[in-house]
């Protein structure tokens, strides 16, 4: 009997399978009212292996309903050893998923379709529909699709690794989904590269789009020699003969792995909306023990911005979780003020919510002012997980080292750089949903990580300023509700 409904740590308001594994979003589309969301799921148990797509639907973004397994490995065929990530389409009306079946050690480009309404979908007799890397490449791995159509032509990336050379994605162009021509490496990193940042030896989930002026290419950086992920990059540019030329490297977000293989799609209202896998903390054995792993970020959406940057925010339709409302108006915040966090209503769960707050800080920035918001506090102060801004380095960090007594967990910190121009305020979006928490600052720069306090009175919340004087324009926080009806007895239907 595993601890799936005690554990304290199980999201509620964030999508998760209702038991066993999961990991990347997969076949991201908007058919006819609903959003349907795939995802990398292993039935047979809390670990990674004998994939299949899992498959869940929503109505507005927020809400799920399970839906039949989509996918599963064939006895024997080019997926027999598990249905690996992908993308869906709609192929002239007909939902087409296209994957990385895998065989022998090997991933190939399949497809699959569905004729119910995408209840119930059948692979293509004749995958694989790619059956070979392209020629001349001295390839590391090469798996993981992002298909679009652009003036009756498709086109599709494969994420992959030239050895010596640096991740890329291969493009190619179709007619019919199932006749490939390889056309180009869209773009290539540059495995002897540090700066700004390593983007890794090979590249998973590619995902390619266009937001507003510029492209956008976002790839989950992988380290081919340890077999690992490491955080998922976005690279802005522009796009001249089908080639990519980048102008800017990011973090997709801050949080690195914690926050990985990301996928996009657009719904009827032109917005392009993220979800990722948000990778757990913890050790195998505590998973196992519990019956879970992995869960789905919560929807963002990317917006352009003048500066070559990627604007991220959450979906608006999360407001619809909010419950008991509390607020601070504007106040001026000293090293003396007592945490006005210090007596939130206990109607408001420190382990379920939502906080949107705006600082402007009073001294100019050479003054050492930070800013330090704590949650999940214990009443002694044993555990705690601590953001601190700090206004002159303007970094922003998220201090892990206490935030949990078990020793199986991950506490490493995470740090980024979130600029403010002179006069612009600071302006913090966090949820928090027990054992994940997700924030998203000056809507571009997100910090996901996962925590796992032990203390039953780890619910506690704090806000405080190191320094000099910080002006508290606002702060909201609610507390958020459960996105299941009944979460105990979520089954997944069978076709
Ligand atoms: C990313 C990934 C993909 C692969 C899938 C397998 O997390 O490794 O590259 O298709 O997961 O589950």
């Amino acid at each position: 009997m595993s601890l799936l409904h005690t554990d304290p740590h199980r999201p509620r308001y964030h999508f998760l399978p209702p038991s066993n594994w999961m990991n990347d979003p997969n076949g991201l589309i908007y058919w006819q009212g609903r959003y349907h969301l795939f995802y990398q799921y292993n039935p047979n148990g809390p670990f990674w292996g004998t994939i299949h797509w899992g498959h869940a639907v929503s109505e507005d973004l927020v809400h799920w309903t399970d839906w039949p397994v989509a996918l599963k490995p064939s006895s024997e065929g080019a997926d027999q050893g598990g249905c690996w990530s992908g993308c869906a389409v709609n192929h002239d009306g007909v939902p087409t998923l296209i994957y990385s079946g895998e065989r022998e050690g090997n991933q190939r480009a399949c497809i699959a379709t569905s004729t119910d309404g995408l209840w119930t979908w059948q692979s293509y007799a004749g995958n694989p529909v790619i059956p070979d890397t392209p020629a001349g490449f001295d390839i590391n791995a090469y798996r993981d699709h992002c298909v679009w159509s652009e003036d009756e032509v498709w086109y599709q990336l494969i994420g992959a690794g030239i050895r010596g050379v640096g991740g890329t994605a291969f493009l190619y162009r179709s007619r019919d989904l199932h006749e490939w021509d390889y056309m180009h490496p869209l773009y290539t990193g540059d495995v002897n590269r540090t700066d700004p940042i390593w983007t890794g030896d090979m590249w998973e989930c590619p995902d390619f789009f266009r937001l507003g002026d510029q492209y956008v290419l976002v790839i989950s950086a992988f380290n081919y020699e340890d077999q690992k992920g490491l955080y998922t990059l976005y690279f802005t540019g522009t796009l001249a003969n089908h080639r990519f030329t980048a102008e800017q490297v990011h973090k997709m977000d801050y949080g690195d792995v914690a926050f990985y293989a990301p996928q996009t799609f657009q719904d009827a209202q032109g917005r392009r909306i993220m979800f990722a896998w948000l990778v757990e903390q913890r050790s195998l054995e505590v998973q196992n023990a519990n019956g879970w792993a992995g869960v789905m970020s919560l929807p963002r959406i990317l917006t352009p911005r003048a500066d070559g940057k990627v604007g991220v925010a959450p979906a608006p339709e999360l407001a619809q979780l909010r419950g008991e409302h509390f607020q601070i108006d504007e106040m001026t915040l000293t090293p003396d003020t007592p945490n006005v966090l210090g007596a939130i209503p206990a109607t408001i769960p420190g382990d379920s919510l939502e906080l949107v707050a705006e600082f402007a800080v009073q001294v100019a920035a050479e003054s050492a002012t930070q800013l330090v918001l704590a949650v999940r506090c214990a009443l002694a102060g044993e555990e705690k997980t601590t953001l601190t801004y700090n206004f002159a380095t303007q970094i922003l960090t998220i201090d892990r080292a206490q935030s949990s007594l078990a020793d199986d967990v991950n506490r490493s910190a995470l740090r980024g750089i979130v600029e403010l121009l002179p006069d612009q305020r600071l302006r913090l979006h966090l949820f928090l949903d027990h054992s994940v928490l997700e924030v998203f600052a000056n809507d571009w720069a997100c910090f996901t990580t996962r925590i796992y306090p032990t203390r039953p009175d780890s619910l506690g919340l704090s806000l405080s300023v190191v320094g000099g004087a910080v002006t508290l324009k606002s702060l909201d926080l609610w507390a958020l509700n459960t996105i299941w009806a009944d979460a105990e007895i979520r089954t997944i239907p069978v076709a």
